[in-house]
């Protein structure tokens, strides 16, 4: 590759016609990547829920057509601005990224520079997309609920959907940190989680409680990327003055759940938000 912006590049597009998307590789006109003052010739790019829900009909989550997904990117600055020189390795995700603007899955990327970030010493394009959005989100879900207090001898921390970019990060995370490491899959994998160090691994139905406000205090926290019923359920399970770390929404937007676990039990629900998420 060069690096130069070409006239052309190689992009995947998805385009929404007639209550369907279109999606696959296309060539893009450079001119059409939309604003911004710094070009990345992109190495790798992660694969999101949010990817899959912006490339179907009703995943309400792509705000222009075509648009070129990829909700974060990693790679070379061939055209630099404000701290970022050229052959910078950068990474940049959140934002308008993959949903308003276009995103990593093409061969470059333009983005304004308050998007971007440096990639940390030793740390490369195809680690930091291994890591991605999910596992970035992971972070902050497990850095929230420090914030709140928690810590290994309060007790065992629930992860919901396991096996998921979310979840599996972190498993891995707290497991590090010296958690003991509670995780709820839908799946047959035990073996895996406990790979990532999972000391118990539940199936979904386990951690849902039986729908009473207020169930056996199981759970000192727990970091939960799945929403809906689960979300609602396992409130009435966490421990006096533990939180619920809630990012995602794989079983559902709507959470019916009760006022008790909160007033009773001092249990906090802490929202995660890595898209607006402030850059220090
Ligand atoms: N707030 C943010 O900034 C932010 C950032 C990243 C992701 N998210 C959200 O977090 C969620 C997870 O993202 P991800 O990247 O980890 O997705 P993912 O890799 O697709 O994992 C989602 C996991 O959810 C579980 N799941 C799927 N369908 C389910 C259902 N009907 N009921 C209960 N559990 C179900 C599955 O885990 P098991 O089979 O192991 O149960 C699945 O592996 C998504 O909703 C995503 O939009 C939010």
């Amino acid at each position: 590759m060069t690096d130069e912006l070409p006239d052309e590049l190689r992009a995947f597009v998805a385009e929404q016609r007639d209550g369907e998307v279109d999606r696959g590789l296309r060539t893009l006109p450079a001119s059409e990547l939309g604003e911004g003052d710094v070009v990345v010739r992109v190495e790798c790019s992660s694969v999101n829920y949010k990817d899959a829900l912006a490339t179907i009909p009703k995943g309400q989550v792509a705000r222009i057509s075509p648009l070129v997904p990829g909700i974060d990117l990693a790679g070379t600055v061939i055209e630099g601005a404000g701290d970022f020189a050229e052959g910078a390795s950068v990474l940049a995700h959140g934002y308008d990224i993959g949903v308003a603007h276009h995103g990593g899955y093409a061969e470059y990327a333009r983005v304004p520079a308050e998007w971007v970030v440096a990639l940390p010493e030793g740390l490369s394009a195809r680690q930091a997309m291994a890591i991605g959005t999910a596992g970035f989100t992971a972070a902050l879900s497990v850095a929230r609920l420090e914030r709140h207090g928690l810590s290994p001898e309060r007790g065992p921390v629930l992860v919901t959907g396991a096996t998921g970019g979310v979840g599996s990060t972190a498993v891995s995370i707290l497991a590090a940190r010296g958690y003991e490491v509670m995780a709820s899959s839908g799946k047959d994998s035990r073996a895996y989680l406990e790979s990532l160090g999972a000391a118990d691994v539940f199936g979904r139905e386990d951690v849902a409680g039986d729908g009473k406000p207020l169930g056996k205090q199981r759970w000192a926290a727990a970091v939960d990327s799945v929403g809906g019923a689960t979300l609602a359920g396992l409130l009435g399970q966490i421990r006096y003055g533990g939180a619920v770390a809630a990012s995602g929404l794989t079983a559902g937007i709507e959470v019916k759940a009760t006022v008790i676990p909160f007033i009773l039990r001092s249990v906090a629900l802490l929202g995660v938000d890595s898209g607006q998420c402030p850059m220090d």
